[in-house]
């Protein structure tokens, strides 16, 4: 499904006249659903992974094939903006550890967008997306507010609700549950049960990845530079 061929990536901090090797040489497969968990330390290179996955970062070297469902297999480093951008509306998910969201959207229109993206009449996606926000508890007296007001914890939930309810073929999360209290972990951990049964492909980079037993089949790990089965 993913596979991610040598790619390096560093960073030159100009007014430092300094690079910094953020990744260098990193290579990763994941079959069509599996789940892929990547450890390692702090500044280890871990989102930088993830970002040249999702096209955020142009890694300076290698490849990274997907088996896209619109285009066979493409590297998406070389691929159209216009293709990476219909990649990330109906293929590709993405959780940051942070929610970016346009000013003047509420939480309900910013979960119906995301379905809509993937071209499910309104009615339909109207109706997944309040599933999905009371999945994540989110109270319905906040629906129509912009998310900007919400609790940190709040907008990581909606955020997560807003990435999986689209049931990508691929979904790449970020540190989703580092701070996220017990409940709500849990239903983290349920989503993507239930998403990986219905056949999306994972990667994910978890603080604590014991929490993920069970459900990770491989981890790749930033010290060794390796990938082993779990
Ligand atoms: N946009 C950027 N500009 C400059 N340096 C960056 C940028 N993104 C990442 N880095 C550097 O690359 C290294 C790896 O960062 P990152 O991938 O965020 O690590 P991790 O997610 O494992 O904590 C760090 O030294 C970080 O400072
Ligand atoms: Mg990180």
């Amino acid at each position: 499904m993913l596979s991610v061929q040598n790619i390096s990536k560093s960073f030159t901090i100009h007014h430092l006249k300094q690079t910094r090797t953020a990744i260098g040489g990193v290579s990763l497969h994941v079959d069509k659903g599996g789940f892929l968990g990547i450890v390692g330390k702090s500044g280890s290179g871990k989102s930088t992974i993830l970002k040249s996955i999702y096209g955020t970062y142009k890694p300076d070297a290698g490849a990274i094939m997907y088996d896209s469902q619109e285009h066979g297999t493409v590297n998406i480093l070389d691929i159209s903006d216009y293709d990476l951008i219909r990649l990330r509306r109906t293929e590709i998910g993405y959780v940051s550890q942070f929610l970016k969201v346009m000013p003047r959207t509420t939480s309900l229109e910013l979960v119906t967008q995301s379905l809509l993206e993937m071209g499910e009449p309104q009615e339909i996606a109207l109706d997944k997306a309040k599933d999905a926000l009371r999945h994540y508890d989110i109270p319905e007296s906040l629906w129509n507010n912009y998310p900007n007001t919400f609790s940190g914890g709040e907008k990581l939930r909606l955020n997560i609700a807003r990435a999986t309810v689209k049931a990508p073929r691929l979904l790449l999360l970020d540190e989703p549950t580092a701070s996220l209290d017990y409940d709500s972990k849990l239903k983290v951990r349920e989503a993507i049960s239930k998403l990986k049964a219905n056949g999306t492909t994972l990667i994910g980079i978890f603080h604590d990845l014991d929490f993920m037993e069970g459900l990770c089949d491989h981890v790749y790990d930033m010290n060794e530079k390796a990938q082993q089965v779990i």
